[in-house]
């Protein structure tokens, strides 16, 4: 069995957390790694909140997500909030990124520019905010494997009620919808049912369809 495939066996999702801070440098791999996440076109068309402050994680239990006990006691609320619009100006932005970074002309990149706007610009923005969150949901994937491989318990959330806690963190202003979470911690090995619960899945043949 892989080192990945052993990490992934011992993760699961943390039910109760023991209030352990994580360390600068695994949160920094989590984020990283969550940068580096693909994207459609490579837009990225999300945010990432990282929320360590003890009072507004206790504000987000207590008002967006009663029933998540693993909050209080969590190291860092990792919050995805998707683009609630795409415009021109990121598609712009998204350009000029590529051209700075790869150290190419804009007029090189016209083609894809052109094909970027014609693709998701002509969209609803109902589309395009479904499409984001998807795209923040791969995101969401690699940060849910950096976190086992740094032996750092993760949760993902989509229990909680986005309104308010878009409210609590003053998304909308920046234009932006929280979508899911990923809390990070260490687990109560004590408190937490399912610290020692067998891993439930489909049998390889159910799940894998080979033609
Ligand atoms: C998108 C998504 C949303 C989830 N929402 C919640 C949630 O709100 N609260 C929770 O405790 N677990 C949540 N989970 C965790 C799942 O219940 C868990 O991943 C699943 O039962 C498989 O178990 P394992 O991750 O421990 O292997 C969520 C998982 C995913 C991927």
């Amino acid at each position: 069995m892989s080192e990945l495939i052993k990490k992934l066996n011992w993760r699961y999702a943390t039910k109760r957390m023991n209030g352990q801070a994580i360390p600068q440098e695994k949160l920094d791999n989590i984020l990283e790694a969550i940068k580096l996440a693909p994207s459609s076109v490579g837009l990225q068309p999300y945010n990432v909140i990282v929320v360590e402050d003890k009072e507004l994680k206790d504000k987000i239990f207590s008002e967006a997500a009663p029933r998540q006990l693993q909050i209080p006691d969590a190291s860092h609320l990792l919050v995805f909030a998707a683009w609630e619009k795409l415009t021109s100006q990121h598609v712009d932005d998204f350009i000029q990124l590529i051209a700075s970074t790869r150290n190419v002309s804009l007029e090189s990149l016209a083609g894809y520019h052109s094909s970027i706007n014609g693709g998701i610009l002509s969209r609803s923005e109902e589309v395009n905010f479904d499409w984001a969150a998807r795209q923040a949901y791969i995101a969401l994937g690699h940060g849910l494997v950096a976190a086992a491989t740094e032996e750092v318990d993760a949760t993902p959330m989509e229990g909680f009620d986005a309104a308010k806690l878009d409210e609590i963190l003053g998304l909308q202003e920046k234009g932006l919808r929280s979508v899911v979470i990923l809390t990070l911690g260490y687990r109560d090995h004590e408190k937490d049912p399912l610290a020692n619960a067998k891993k439930v899945r489909r049998a390889h043949e159910e799940l894998f369809i080979s033609i």
